[in-house]
């Protein structure tokens, strides 16, 4: 984890321009044209003020959103999409710039993305070849072996809480029949929403499960199952009544149910998305929106969180609707929808831990989403209860045994030795190393292995 910079300190939306810029020049002036040495400086002078930590600059696109170092850029990124979208279509979707680039390079890099057909060796071999040693760039050819797309599991693999297993099997059925041009089944949405609100989201494990990191790639009826979740726990502690809870949770069920009708390989792709691509990942809001509208019996509410879950609370996003701003509804879900999908594993993305996922949220408040909501998700969340059995991400088993107050996603765990099930001690999970990183995540929890009496491990009054 890099050490945080003050706000503001760079844009990377800056530095995409100006690469973007100096690719056009390379096309169009010889080498020494004063115009490309102005541009080199330009850059040059942003990049090296970041660099100066020692940290690399790592600028990453993730279908449509700029992060720098894996936070979300607060830049209004609507009027860049054309940018952007000029930069993904030829398939560079990441740049990493590290310390000591010389100016020389980025005139390579610019020339190389010029010339650059999508067909010959290996990127990191060709900007190897022109003596670019401090920058590469990601995905621009699926062979190259860095950005090799990681194979994850669809679903969770190990023990899962019985109800929580149960909901996931009744989504997928559903969500599979409606993909193969089936009428939803509203029988088993309403079954699946008192199985969520009365079992689901009163079991620790299942809590557990879907609040820390996934290590699976989690397709849309796990996706929405979690979402539905989170959604309720966000509409209790802003405190809707049981029927507005109930619709809330169909809602959010819902939601994605779009995606049935977009071909998998699209819904799953590992590398940037064409233009086309793009706008079919889009439609799935409409699509959905379109299959609510048409099925009886369900809450006049569902297909309105359907098109709107993806638009922001001053009216971008997509579709467009005009300055509307979402329904309430619409707008807790859409704080569910992402923390869960970057808490979630994807084959162009390593899962994000929670408290990285709370701060992308906190980002996105204002402009996206409702800053009351997301204040109200990241306090509300109760992580890791006592008694948790859970994983870090040095995979060492532990057991919350204490929580930190004001550090809900690092509790102080004791360890315990896999076979014996035996005490090996504590850790406080809160502690930094000396840059100022968490040493330890937790990346899992875990039903309690069996043998495990976790009463011996917590304190007399728990
Ligand atoms: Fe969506």
């Amino acid at each position: 984890m890099t050490a945080p910079q003050p706000p503001g300190s760079l844009d990377p939306l800056a530095v995409l321009k100006g690469l973007a810029a100096l690719r056009k020049l390379t096309g169009t002036y010889p080498v020494g044209h004063p115009m490309i040495a102005q541009k080199l400086h330009e850059i040059g002078d942003q990049v090296d003020t970041y660099l100066r930590d020692g940290n690399p600059l790592c600028i990453d696109v993730i279908r449509g959103d700029v992060f720098l170092d894996g936070v979300a850029s607060s830049s209004e990124q609507q009027a860049n999409q054309q940018l952007i979208g000029q930069l993904t279509s030829l398939g560079i979707d990441s740049i990493h710039i590290h310390q000591g680039v010389e100016l020389d390079e980025y005139l390579a890099v610019a020339q190389f993305l010029w010339q650059y057909t999508g067909s010959g060796d290996a990127v990191a071999a060709q900007l190897a070849s022109r003596n670019v040693r401090h920058i590469s760039l990601g995905r621009l050819v699926p062979l190259d072996t860095r950005w090799r797309a990681q194979q994850w599991p669809d679903a969770p693999t190990g023990p899962l809480d019985p109800a929580y297993a149960e909901s996931i099997l009744l989504a997928q059925q559903t969500f599979e029949n409606t993909a193969a041009g089936k009428p939803l089944d509203v029988v088993t949405v309403r079954d699946l929403v008192q199985l969520l609100i009365h079992k689901v989201a009163r079991s620790n494990a299942a809590l557990g499960q879907i609040l820390a990191v996934k290590q699976y790639e989690n397709l849309t009826y796990c996706h929405s199952v979690n979402v539905s979740v989170l959604s309720l726990l966000l509409g209790k502690h802003v405190g809707l009544d049981e029927a507005t809870l109930a619709a809330l949770v169909e809602a959010a069920l819902l939601h994605d149910v779009g995606k049935t009708q977009i071909p998998l390989e699209i819904v799953k792709k590992a590398g940037a998305l064409d233009k086309s691509e793009r706008k079919m990942i889009e439609a799935h809001t409409t699509l959905g929106a379109e299959i609510l509208v048409q099925t009886e019996g369900l809450h006049p509410l569902t297909p309105t969180v359907a098109l709107e879950h993806h638009r922001g609370v001053k009216g971008t996003g997509y579709p467009d609707l005009g300055n509307a701003i979402p329904h309430p509804m619409s707008q807790i879900v859409s704080v569910a929808d992402i923390y869960e999908a970057i808490t979630g594993a994807r084959s162009y993305q390593d899962p994000t831990p929670p408290e990285r996922a709370c701060l992308i949220l906190a980002r996105l408040a204002g402009d996206k989403l409702n800053t009351a909501l997301v204040k109200t998700f990241v306090s509300a969340i109760t992580f890791f209860p006592l008694g948790s059995v859970v994983r870090t991400n040095r995979n060492e088993l532990g057991l919350v045994v204490e929580t930190n107050r004001g550090e809900p996603l690092h509790p102080v765990l004791t360890l315990v030795d896999e076979q014996t099930h035996q005490p090996l001690g504590r850790v406080n999970t809160a502690a930094r190393d000396s840059a100022g990183a968490y040493e330890r995540h937790i990346s899992q929890t875990l039903p309690a292995p069996e043998g495990l009496d976790i009463r011996h491990f917590l304190p007399e009054a728990a």
